[in-house]
């Protein structure tokens, strides 16, 4: 009964070329959207976090995270060679589950890119916040905060968000190009970082290695708990295929542009977290049991008044830096960040407003949300409304919350992409497969299993945020998609 209103392929296909976006981007051009969308907040800012969780620890949950995240984006690579229309995980699940699946899909696809691109940009404010008080311009307290982080509203949080919307209406191919130029900043800034911290590695900041342990069965701790969190610092090459069908060539670009980002971001990731822990090293701070505190909580903040842990840091790579006493270099590589973020805000909100767009093509959502401005060839109604949702989502609450959150969403998506392979290759054996996931049968289940895994391992209210989500969601559903749906209509 859930496998109901299963929408054909072809049609899906077929849908796509009646209301469709001009097809502008190319391979490079999408790999750079990719790690354009993936490098981001999670190596520059969540590293302390996974410091925090699981000690020296955390390169393993690094390499954890990536296991995880390759197994998805093979799988992705498959569905999006087959179906290189917008939606990304939404669109498959509509082809192979039906629109219930689809629904909840793309709501947790909302999930991870709406409230994806609120943490970039809260972890942007940290940086620019940073900047400004050195020169002495910097902001009140309470607007430097969010609501729910302590403060009131966090203002520069609030101003790139609506920034980005901006540069998203305006429209796709300037955006790419901007966003290629910060890709090279991000590049630049992680490979000055590894060159420096590399070789400042010492045996003794390994000891002990584990300090959290592997995790707990509530989550939020350890190895596994850092790897549910660090998972952020991935996330976002799948948003490439949400630009299928902006693409030219998708079926041989969008593999190119999934799998090609996502490997150029892992092996930076692994050095950079390796040059972290290892030079300055990245013990937790512990409570009275002995166990690290969990981030983000006020006793965690007592305990780093006047710290120079890596784990009390809110800009870790540039903290790093100046303790080796590379003082002025640190200092650029915070500038490199506050120039290089908001491309990762731009590719989040540009995968949300391509979701949405086609949720709202579908008759899920409101026709209004799928208009595309006459000039600038944008679907505009949608973007500015996700800008204003992602603003204020940043202007309000804490990072760390928001990347967990996040990550539920994401980590449901990848599931049920990953599922989504093998039931079609039952259906559908004979169906063109210009890409086809490796040993299939094998890498599918694993990232299934990686995905639970992972999901089990957030804190707690990242996974009750994610619960109230869905509901609201099958409550939506019921109530508007479920009888606007184009496909119950004949469409
Ligand atoms: N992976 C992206 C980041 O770390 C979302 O900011």
């Amino acid at each position: 009964m859930v496998f109901w209103r299963v929408k054909p392929l072809d049609k899906i296909l077929e849908t796509a070329e009646k209301k469709s976006l001009k097809r502008q981007l190319g391979p490079i051009q999408l790999t750079l959207l990719g790690i354009g969308a993936v490098i981001g907040t999670g190596i520059f800012v969540l590293t302390a976090e996974a410091g925090q969780k699981a000690g020296p620890g955390m390169m393993l949950a690094f390499v954890i995270a990536a296991i995880v995240c390759g197994l998805a984006a093979l799988a992705y690579a498959e569905l999006a060679s087959m179906l290189p229309v917008s939606g990304s995980a939404y669109t498959y699940s509509y082809g192979v589950f039906g629109e219930l699946v689809a629904w909840v899909v793309g709501w947790a696809l909302g999930l991870e890119y709406g409230i994806g691109a609120a943490v970039v940009c809260v972890g942007w404010s940290g940086y620019m916040n940073g900047l400004l008080a050195a020169n002495g311009y910097g902001l009140p307290e309470a607007l430097r905060t969010g609501l729910y982080a302590g403060g009131s509203f966090n203002l520069l949080a609030f101003l790139i968000g609506l920034a980005v919307t901006v540069l998203l209406v305006i429209g796709t191919s300037k955006s790419a190009r901007v966003n290629a130029v910060l890709v090279a900043i991000k590049i630049v800034a992680l490979t000055v970082f590894i060159f420096l911290a590399v070789p400042a590695v010492k045996s003794s900041n390994f000891e002990p290695f584990l300090p959290g342990g592997w995790g707990s069965p509530l989550g939020g701790v350890g190895v596994l708990g850092a790897a549910a969190s660090i998972f952020f610092a991935y996330v976002g090459f799948d948003a490439v295929s949400t630009a299928a069908e902006e693409t030219k060539n998708p079926n041989r670009n969008i593999p190119i542009g999934l799998i090609g980002s996502l490997t150029v971001c892992t092996i930076f990731y692994l050095l950079v977290g390796y040059g972290a822990a290892g030079s300055v090293g990245a013990q937790p701070i512990l409570g009275a049991n002995g166990m690290p505190l969990d981030p983000g909580t006020p006793e965690m903040m007592a305990a780093c008044a006047n710290s120079q842990a890596l784990v009390c840091s809110r800009e870790p790579l540039a903290h790093v830096l100046r303790l080796l006493g590379y003082v002025r270099i640190g200092d650029l590589i915070g500038i490199a960040a506050i120039l290089a973020l908001p491309s990762v805000i731009l590719m989040m909100m540009f995968g949300q407003t391509r979701i949405f767009f086609t949720m709202s093509r579908d008759g899920l959502l409101p026709e209004v949300l799928s208009r595309v401005h006459p000039k600038f060839f944008t679907p505009h109604v949608i973007t500015i409304l996700t800008g204003i949702v992602v603003s204020l989502s940043g202007a309000l609450f804490p990072v760390g919350k928001l990347a967990d959150t996040s990550n539920s969403g994401t980590l449901l998506a990848f599931a049920m992409v990953s599922l989504g392979v093998l039931i079609l290759r039952k259906q559908q054996p004979d169906r063109p497969r210009p890409f086809r996931t490796p040993i299939a049968w094998f890498v599918c289940p694993l990232a299934v299993v990686g995905c639970l895994l992972l999901f089990v391992n957030l804190s707690m209210t990242a996974k009750l945020v994610f619960a109230v989500w869905a509901i609201v969601g099958l409550i939506l559903y019921s109530t508007y998609g479920y009888k606007r749906s184009q496909l119950a209509n004949g469409n």
